[in-house]
């Protein structure tokens, strides 16, 4: 019986811990959650990574902008998708994490769809930008 209570015990005790487990993350374990998150969840790539010949992902150039065709109405949609490799244009890393969670950019614009205005809890947000801010940008010559 005493050991049924502390089982459960510790299972709330683990629970709780493993939510409030990202908030926590540094370093290369925040880096490779959101590395998780980009390339598992919410797949950023989709658009903002170029493609090879066969339509997969170029990922020797990851993040780093692609055009993505018409998906609705010309000026009203969006047909390149920027680089974000390093971090995206004129974003300090604080402002990118803000952007992840209101979907505004930091002058206070929206970015046209099909970017999604994404809404992450601010422990995602960190770990998609540390993850980012890891990718190598591309060369001024490609
Ligand atoms: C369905 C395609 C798609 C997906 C998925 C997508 N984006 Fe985008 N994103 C775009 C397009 C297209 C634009 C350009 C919008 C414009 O020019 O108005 C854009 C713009 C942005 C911008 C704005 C840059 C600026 O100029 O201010 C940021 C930052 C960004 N995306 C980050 C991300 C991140 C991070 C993810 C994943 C969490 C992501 N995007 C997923 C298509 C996408």
């Amino acid at each position: 019986m005493r050991s049924l209570v502390m089982g459960a015990l510790a299972c709330a005790f683990l629970a709780a811990c493993a939510q409030q487990e990202p908030a926590q993350l540094t370093g290369a374990a925040l880096v490779e959650r959101g590395d998780y998150l980009v390339n598992g969840v919410v797949l950023c790539g989709d658009c903002h990574t170029p493609r090879n010949a066969d339509m997969s992902s170029d990922l020797t150039r990851q993040m780093q902008g692609a055009d993505i065709g018409e998906s609705g109405p010309p000026g009203v949609f969006a047909t390149h998708a920027p680089t974000l490799a390093g971090l995206p244009a004129n974003y300090s890393e604080e402002q990118f994490i803000a952007f992840l969670q209101t979907g505004v950019r930091p002058d206070g614009t929206q970015p046209r769809p099909p970017m999604p205005p994404y809404r992450l809890n601010e422990a995602d947000a960190r770990a998609v930008a540390a993850y980012i801010a890891t990718l190598p940008q591309a060369s001024p010559t490609q």
